[in-house]
């Protein structure tokens, strides 16, 4: 599939960002650091209409997140909708305004799954992270709220220098908490988490140890505990297909109901981004400025054009490449055969060597 004018193949999936407000402050949040105030959000009845879309374009999963989507308080409608369009439905959560009730309410409705966050394995550091003292005590309530309603549990845990040294025990929670997957996604540096860089980034010899953590369980817990694992980009030798493609996989509703290919694709300056408020899914997805621009590889430069990497990781990350390189057309600084990438390397172990500087939040800083 290359450019606009092959048969463009349905999204697997929507995520639907419900919402930017969440009670929480986690400092490599990569939701924009300008966020949609409660009154640009859509209403149900638009949200009701985004499902049905998804269904109809041939989409199967619709994702729902936020910021904290329990926030919404048609939730329940939403994921009705979503059920009745044909979707399988995974609730992306905080867990902190949920609780047993809601979530049987939830699973009424149609709820198929819930993935909940952790931000360490302990509450000390689990908190300081959260930005909310008794977060984590509040979310080890609503794991074990979330398996009594029957409910499949995936937890995840963003981990980063100040709590990789913990992924045995968080490997060690997700068992106790009976999921059945735990997800360990090394901090993503966009939104946020760039802005907090140089508080999260581990050094190389941290992420070789948990790398190897993650590496024992899988063998030993095969069968038991399902565990992913997403790496971080600014060590690798090659970028992962960020979004499984651009606009391949995944179309991302956003809470004032723009339409975008990537959660961070507004980062991308010149790119226009269609709204559910007056297009389709189907004609943004098929047609729309945003999604057309690096779909497949007719956009691609050398290396990328004449790489037989270029349909495995579709040329890594636009937004990454627009954030360190200041070009989105740039070939992403994390491939080894980007003229950037021993900077960005450079970049890493120089941030990781010092002392971590405090986290910024959202709200008590700039
Ligand atoms: Fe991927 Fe481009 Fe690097 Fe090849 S040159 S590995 S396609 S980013
Ligand atoms: Fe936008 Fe990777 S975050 S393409």
């Amino acid at each position: 599939m290359a450019g606009s004018t092959t048969q463009v193949e349905p999204p697997l999936a929507l995520l639907a960002e419900l919402t930017h407000r969440c009670p929480l402050r986690c400092p490599y949040c990569s939701n924009p650091t300008a966020l949609e105030g409660r009154s640009a959000e859509l209403p149900t009845e638009a949200w009701l209409d985004v499902m049905a879309q998804a269904g109809r374009l041939g989409a199967l999963q619709v994702h729902i997140s936020g910021g904290e989507p329990a926030a919404r308080r048609d939730l329940e409608a939403l994921v009705q909708g979503a059920r009745a369009a044909g979707l399988y439905t995974n609730l992306i959560t905080s867990g902190l305004l949920l609780d047993r009730a809601r979530l049987q309410r939830l699973k009424d409705a149609g709820l198929d799954h819930v993935q909940l966050s952790v931000q360490d394995s302990e509450p000390v550091g689990a908190d300081r992270i959260a930005g909310l003292d008794g977060a984590h005590a509040r979310k080890l309530e609503i794991a074990a709220a979330v398996r009594a309603t029957g409910l499949p549990l995936t937890l995840n845990a963003v981990v980063h220098r100040r709590n990789i040294a913990h992924v045995p025990d968080l490997i060690a929670l997700a068992l106790t908490l009976d999921a059945a997957r735990l997800e360990v996604a090394h901090a993503q540096y966009y939104g946020w988490g760039l802005a907090n860089r140089a508080a999260l980034m581990p050094t190389r010899a941290q992420l070789e140890a948990a790398t190897a953590e993650v590496d024992a369980a899988r063998a030993r817990l095969k069968g038991r505990l399902v565990i992913d694992y997403v790496t971080p980009d600014y060590y690798a030798r090659r970028p992962k297909a960020c979004m499984g493609g651009w606009a391949r996989r995944f179309m991302v509703v956003a809470p004032d109901g723009a339409i975008l290919p990537c959660h961070a694709a507004r980062t991308i300056p010149g790119l226009e981004f269609p709204n559910v408020r007056s297009t389709t899914l189907a004609d943004a997805w098929s047609h729309g400025d945003a999604f057309v621009r690096f779909r497949g590889t007719d956009w691609m430069q050398e290396p990328c054009r004449s790489c037989d990497r270029r349909e495995v990781d579709w040329g890594g990350c636009r937004c990454q490449a627009l954030a360190i390189a200041g070009d989105a057309d740039a070939v992403d600084p994390a491939c080894a055969l980007s003229p950037l990438h021993e900077a960005l390397v450079a970049l890493a172990e120089r941030e990781s060597a010092g002392a971590p500087p405090p986290y910024r939040y959202r709200g008590s800083d700039a």
